[in-house]
């Protein structure tokens, strides 16, 4: 019987929250359990039962594949605040900060082990198949954030360039989630095939509006810090289109800021601010996302189930598109 979403999202939250991570030695499990039980919005473990449930599979079956996608969802997270100095997720200090890097490291890399044991829950029938997913995901997931990496020391990175770097590090996780779940409830193949672009497509309008809630958010509901892209010289949209429209003086004020000759990073952070706002990227940028659920919602349509047991993927990502954190 298909689920509504507030059923499917109390599923998860209940699932995940009671997850027993507490273990010995605590200083291993208990960043663990700070990391997967302070917050998130879930996307990805949602978006792995609705696909499911949407084919008509079991959704029982298909909950410890949305776990592990979740913890490793979490993982990548705790890596990256590592990797991005960041201090702060879900409005709490990160693990790297709470604790330190060290066991950032180690905590993550048995989140990591532990993704993986949930994974091996798969239906025996799909079990190679879905591990197959998962792991060329994971390896994807890991090229996108290298070429994350690369892109703070290289200026001139083109919009395909940051285009195919947002989609590894960020929208073949969705798309794999959705793809997932769809596995479970053996939906046709040309089906899971338009899930999964979807998943990407949508995955892509995702991290632009991450970009730019990175920029142009309220740091209190978005509970990371802001501008930390800016003074990372993180290639987002939203730099590749300041240089392509500034004026001679933007471009000179641009290149300063980003050749750290700023030293000061409020002030680095105001001064990339106002050129962006300058040059009505604010508004650009949230037009050109909505080309890429546009997109999305194309293949949506192409999927020949009854229009109803759409309606929760639709709201969900309507209400994604919405968000504020
Ligand atoms: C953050 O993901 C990392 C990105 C890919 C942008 P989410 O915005 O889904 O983070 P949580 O899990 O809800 O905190
Ligand atoms: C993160 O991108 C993508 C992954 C964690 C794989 P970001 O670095 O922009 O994510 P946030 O903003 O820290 O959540
Ligand atoms: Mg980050
Ligand atoms: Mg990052
Ligand atoms: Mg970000």
């Amino acid at each position: 019987m298909p689920y509504t979403i507030d059923e499917l999202i109390k599923k998860v939250d209940d699932q995940i929250s009671e997850l027993e991570i507490a273990g010995d030695p605590k200083e291993l499990y208990l960043p663990v359990e700070y990391c997967l039980k302070n917050g998130g919005k879930r996307v990805r473990p949602l978006l792995t039962l609705i696909a499911c449930d949407m084919f008509g599979g079991s959704v029982s079956k298909a909950m410890p594949l949305a776990v592990g996608l979740e913890i490793f969802h979490n993982f990548t997270l705790m890596h990256d605040d590592i990797m991005d100095q960041a201090p702060i997720r879900r409005g709490k200090p990160a693990v790297h900060k709470k604790w330190d890097t060290n066991t950032a490291i180690l905590s993550g890399d048995v989140m990591f082990a532990l993704a993986y044991q949930y994974m091996l829950k798969s239906p025996e029938k799909s079990l190679k198949q879905i591990l197959e997913v998962f792991n060329e995901t994971v390896m994807q997931v890991c090229e996108g954030q290298q070429y994350d990496m690369n892109f703070e020391t290289i200026d001139n990175v083109t919009e395909a360039e940051y285009l195919n770097m947002i989609r590894l590090k960020t929208a073949v996780l969705p798309a794999s989630c959705l793809k997932i779940g769809a596995i479970v409830a053996e939906a046709p193949e040309n089906e899971i095939q338009n899930l999964y672009l979807f998943g990407e497509l949508f995955g892509l309008g995702f991290q632009l509006k991450d970009d730019w809630l990175d920029v142009f958010g309220d740091e209190e509901v978005f509970g990371k810090k802001t501008g930390g892209d800016i003074v990372a010289n993180k290639k987002t949209w939203l730099y590749i289109k300041a240089f392509e429209l500034a004026d001679s003086k933007q471009n000179k004020k641009l290149k300063e800021a980003f050749s750290n000759q700023i030293h000061h990073p409020e002030e680095k952070i105001n001064t990339v601010k106002n050129i962006y706002l300058q040059l009505g990227l604010n508004d650009l940028a949230v037009e050109h996302m909505e080309k890429y659920y546009k997109r999305a919602f194309d293949y949506l349509e192409k999927i020949k189930i009854p229009e109803e047991s759409k309606s929760n993927l639709a709201y969900l990502i309507n209400k994604l598109i919405e968000r504020k954190s």
